[in-house]
């Protein structure tokens, strides 16, 4: 096994134990335990829990390594190996009682800044649904051991997803982006995961993929997933609080960045 491949073991084996405390959680009732960037912006007790659990398992596991949570914040190691993870990613509908949230995990060379990193390998996994993806650089993308491949053709438009931020100021751009590649697409999904999102692009699930906003922890191990199954993931920070991401096949990520352009 490589070592790509042991961290990625590792993280599919972390993200297991963590999604399943945040389903019993989930079923034991939601508890919110803070609001973060505004209103919308949700905490809830398992996302701090979860994080917890991860941090722990990683402590005892892979002392050396540095580590970057949503919930908990950074920590650097001395290994050049950091731990990006998000407990709860779709924390909004864990709290609403819909089953699309993951947790999400990526080591990455590199620190804490997106811009420095380099994925080695990543676990997205599902508790409500139960499947867990997983990828190693180098190694492809996994949805337990079927080999994962993003779409070819796209003949009838392509599936996207998108999401919005929790700050309402941004949701008038972020609607005039919707309306800029909608000439591309058959049909638009808001599921409220980015992890999954990317996930499921990865999975051919959906076509493309793009969003204002994201976070380290919200792209890092989805974005891998795409990459290992053959799609393209870019990040443009033309608007540098709110850099872009999209993703997709090399056909539909172009023409994504084509509609969308360098506004913010
Ligand atoms: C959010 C989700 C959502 C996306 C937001 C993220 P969270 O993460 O991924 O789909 O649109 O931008 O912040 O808060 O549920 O971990
Ligand atoms: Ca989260």
């Amino acid at each position: 096994m490589s070592d790509e491949q042991e961290l990625a073991r590792l993280a599919s084996e972390i993200a297991r134990e963590a999604g399943e405390l945040a389903r019993v959680r989930r079923a034991q009732g939601v508890h919110l335990a803070a609001t973060k960037s505004s209103i919308a912006d949700i905490v809830t007790a398992a996302d701090r829990e979860v994080e917890e659990l991860i941090r722990a398992r990683l402590a005892e596991q892979r002392p050396g390594d540095g580590f970057l949570g949503e919930e908990s914040g950074a920590d650097s190691g001395e290994s050049g190996i950091t731990w990006v993870v998000d407990p709860i990613d779709g924390t909004v509908n864990y709290a609403y009682g819909i089953p699309s949230y993951c947790v999400s995990i990526a080591a990455v060379q590199g620190g804490a800044d997106p811009e420095s990193w380099h994925a080695l390998a990543g676990a997205v996994f599902s508790p409500a649904i139960g499947e867990l993806f997983s990828a190693a650089r180098g190694h492809g993308a996994w949805n337990g051991d079927h080999r994962l491949s993003v779409t070819a053709e796209t003949p009838a438009g392509a599936l996207l997803a998108t999401g919005f931020g929790y700050d309402p100021a941004t949701h008038d751009g972020d609607l005039s982006t919707v309306r800029r590649v909608m000439p591309m697409a058959r049909d638009l999904r808001r599921a409220g995961a980015a992890a999954l999102d990317l996930a499921y692009v990865a999975a051919g699930r959906l076509d493309g993929y793009f969003e204002r906003g994201l976070k380290p922890w919200d792209f890092a191990a989805g974005s891998l997933l795409v990459q290992e199954a053959g799609g393209v993931v870019s990040r443009s920070d033309v608007d540098s609080a709110r850099p872009l991401i999209i993703a997709g096949s090399a056909a539909v990520h172009d023409r994504l960045r084509e509609l969308i352009g360098d506004e913010s």
